[in-house]
């Protein structure tokens, strides 16, 4: 079964093999896409492969493909894989060449894309509530840039999960910004409130889903920071990604939040979502 394609081919993932020199493996220069995908169909693939290119451009790298060719390896991929339910991961970086930080004056770019299968009863599990704790946003100031760079990331993640915690939250300024993987929303007066797309966030891919369903339900939105006392003041709390869809956060800091129980809003959300996945077709 291949379930990879690096530089033009597809592999078993363990035959697959990027050279030392890749800037990806000795710098983090490049970036990265997770695209979900369900009965055999993407979900949302076009907005993911719009910010692939937006990420690719801030960082002045030419992708080595158009997005219509990498459309077309996504699905030759998925097809040769077998895997129904899971996620693709797709990395594309500068490429291997001598190493200087600089931009090396000749390189190709690399490009890979792994699917694998999504554990669909783990999942069930965690959307019936997780926690949450707040920590300080050390990172740079374009998290717009789907980099991956994610040293900040990853230890604010540990720091979490190994006190019990599912997602660490980000505070910077006093404001909230987005979760160590995912974007964050309240809901505060019946509102539902997340951060705005700015260089401060990772606008979302399900962020943006969620926006539009919560929308055209009527729950009105606003798109502002909150601050971090606002946290623990919100009737209901949730976080949304491309691998957790919505997760309510029961507690947060420790606080409880709607009595520990998942909130109308985000349970309305949460069947919305479902509802619009169940409309995707399998692909021919
Ligand atoms: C920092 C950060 N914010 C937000 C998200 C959620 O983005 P999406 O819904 O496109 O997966 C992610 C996903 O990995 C992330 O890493």
């Amino acid at each position: 079964m291949f379930d990879t394609f690096l530089n033009g081919e597809f592999y078993r993932s363990a035959e697959a093999a990027v050279s030392v020199d890749d800037r990806g493996f000795l710098f983090g220069d490049g970036v990265y896409e997770v695209i979900r995908f369900y009965n055999g169909s993407f979900f949302e693939l076009e907005p993911h492969l719009s910010r692939l290119a937006r990420s690719a451009q801030k960082i002045s790298l030419l992708l080595p493909y158009s997005l219509q060719k990498i459309e077309k390896v996504c699905y030759e991929l998925l097809g040769k894989s077998k895997i129904k339910n899971g996620k693709l991961y797709m990395q594309i970086t500068r490429g291997a060449a001598p190493r200087t930080h600089q931009f090396p004056v000749q390189a190709e770019p690399t490009i890979m894309m792994k699917v694998s299968a999504v554990n669909e009863d783990e999942l069930k599990e965690k959307q019936k509530g997780a926690t949450a704790i707040t920590l300080p946003d050390d990172r740079w100031n374009h998290c717009d840039i789907k980099s991956i760079n994610l040293l900040p990331n990853i230890l604010a993640k540990q720091t979490a999960r190994s006190q019990g915690y599912h997602e660490a939250i980000f505070v910077h300024s006093e404001k909230i910004t987005e979760g160590a993987s995912s974007n964050v929303f309240a809901v505060l007066h019946g509102k539902l409130v997340t951060a705005p797309a700015s260089n401060r966030i990772l606008a979302g891919i399900t962020r943006s889903v969620v926006i539009e369903l919560a929308r055209a339900a009527g729950i009105e939105v606003e798109e502002r920071f909150l601050a971090k006392d606002e946290l623990y003041q919100a009737s209901e709390l949730f976080i949304t990604s491309t691998i957790d869809e919505i997760i309510p956060i029961l507690s947060i800091d420790e606080n409880p939040l709607n009595g520990a129980t998942v909130g109308r809003i985000t349970g309305n959300l949460q069947e919305l979502f479902q509802k619009k996945l169940s409309t995707l077709n399998k692909y021919s």
